[in-house]
């Protein structure tokens, strides 16, 4: 495969519907990093290292320095959204970072002026903008978001591009007749399904047009049987859903390890407080149903309660996110755990998580781009799910069940990237050489 992967160069657009305060955290982030300001931390890619080879060998590169990762300044970004403010303006707004941090790069940001997003007020309540195209069909929409792609690729030079959904969550829907095959999704973008959503939009046009897609809300968006048929048809390289930041992060790291010592869990509540516009667009129950049902999936993986009914098989598990302004990006979460142990005494773990929501997934958007794009030039297409990693609700092939421990995630990313780059796969075992380290001695 190493022989294989087309070399990252030229310039990388990273395209992102939805300017808020994820996307403008990483733009940036890239920017300040760019200038020397400050470090690339949180992004496996940039800071991540790899063992390669045997414990014995001491190979232990930087990720960036093992693949072909396109560097970060040869990346160019563009996006769309509901309100026309520039990446400075919305930066701004957002209040993640500080002022003095925006004004010593304050040109870059204001060069990008969002594109007219494709929008649906249907789909997300407690958000009304201006900056929004209008065609008769979505599929008109669709190629409009196509034509876009093409402008921007063309103004900016790029050789390719990659997109990312930073777009606001959508109301929850489940899949439809329109969403089970490519021509019923086409014929109902003709026809205006009111099934297919705004983001469905977006990633059909980038699909169609080979260009990767990950997608990081916990909207179905690329997660359906069409838009999997059309990345296999353009070899495409797609993945989902959900950045998994904050809370859910904490969960899949402590529930594994729970579960490893075969401690019993009897609940799990968790709080959330934020007050971004992410918080005020889960507002409204339709849309945190959505987030909800993306949160709750973790811990069903994990600890499988069927096989294991008399440690999980009572489990309550309780999200809820609190639209609070003042705290803005600044989330803080609360998690109350009721475990128990030898001959089934009860214990609590109470984790008190004082995060900053974009903080943490700037970094996840740079990772995934810079992978997706690294994934289509090795000719890999379809789901990718060795970006379990990175989501809440990993996309997974029709009746596979995804994988939400972290630990796995990460052992199945960096098998990916050994397989990609020709080297041994890493078991862990180790029984191959412990007994000739022994008798050395
Ligand atoms: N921050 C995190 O830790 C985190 C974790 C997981 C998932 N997410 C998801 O990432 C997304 C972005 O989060 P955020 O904090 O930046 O939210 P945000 O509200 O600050 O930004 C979202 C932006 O998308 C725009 N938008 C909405 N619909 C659009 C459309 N159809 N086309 C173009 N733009 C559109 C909004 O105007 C807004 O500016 C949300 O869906 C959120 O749920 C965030």
């Amino acid at each position: 495969m190493k022989e294989k992967i087309e070399p990252a160069i030229g310039k990388l657009g990273i395209l992102i519907p939805g300017l808020g305060a994820v996307a403008t955290t990483l733009i940036a982030g890239v920017e300040t990093i760019r200038q020397g300001y400050a470090q690339p931390i949180g992004s496996l890619t940039q800071m991540g290292t790899i063992r390669l080879g045997k414990r014995t060998e001491n190979r232990i590169p930087l990720i960036k320095d093992f693949l072909p990762l396109t560097d970060l300044n040869d990346i160019v970004f563009g996006g769309w959204d509901i309100y026309d403010d520039n990446v400075y303006e919305a930066a701004s707004k957002a209040k993640v970072l500080e002022p003095g941090l925006l004004s010593a790069i304050r040109p870059d940001l204001q060069a990008l002026v969002p594109m007219k997003a494709v929008f649906d007020r249907d789909f997300v309540k407690n958000l009304d903008g201006t900056n929004v195209k209008q065609a008769k069909t979505k599929l008109e929409l669709a190629e409009m978001v196509a034509e876009d792609i093409e402008n921007f690729r063309n103004s900016n030079n790029c050789s390719r591009t990659v997109m990312v959904w930073c777009g606001s969550t959508e109301k929850y829907i489940e899949q439809a007749p329109v969403h089970e095959s490519l021509a019923s999704f086409e014929e109902g973008l003709l026809e205006n399904d009111p099934l297919i959503s705004p983001s469905m939009i977006y990633a059909y046009a980038a699909i169609k047009n080979g260009i990767p897609f990950a997608n990081g809300a916990p909207n179905l968006t690329c997660d359906i049987p069409a838009l999997l048929e059309l990345s296999k048809l353009t070899q495409t390289p797609i993945a989902g859903k959900d950045f998994k930041t904050g809370q859910t992060l904490m969960k899949t790291i402590l529930a594994p390890g729970l579960h490893a010592r075969a401690l019993g869990i009897r609940g799990w509540f968790s709080t959330n407080i934020l007050g971004n516009r992410d918080g005020l667009v889960l507002d409204d129950p339709e849309n945190f149903k959505t987030k909800e049902v993306s949160k709750l999936s973790v811990l069903e993986d994990i600890l499988q309660p069927e096989l294991n009914p008399e440690l999980y098989g009572e489990l309550y598990h309780k999200v809820r996110i609190n639209y609070y302004p003042p705290h803005g990006d600044n989330k803080e979460s609360w998690d109350n755990i009721d475990i128990f142990g030898w001959l089934g005494y009860p214990m609590q773990i109470k984790i008190n998580f004082l995060c900053r929501d974009s903080i943490l997934a700037a970094p996840v958007v740079l990772d995934l781009a810079l992978f997706i794009d690294l994934a289509k030039r090795a000719h890999m297409s379809g789901i990718q799910e060795w970006l379990s990693f990175y989501f809440k609700s990993p996309q997974t092939a029709p009746g596979l069940r995804p994988m939400h421990d972290i630990f796995k995630q990460h052992i199945k990313l960096q098998n990916t990237l050994r397989h990609i780059m020709g080297e041994d796969l890493i078991t862990h075992l180790g029984l191959d050489y412990y007994q000739d380290l022994v008798e050395a001695l």
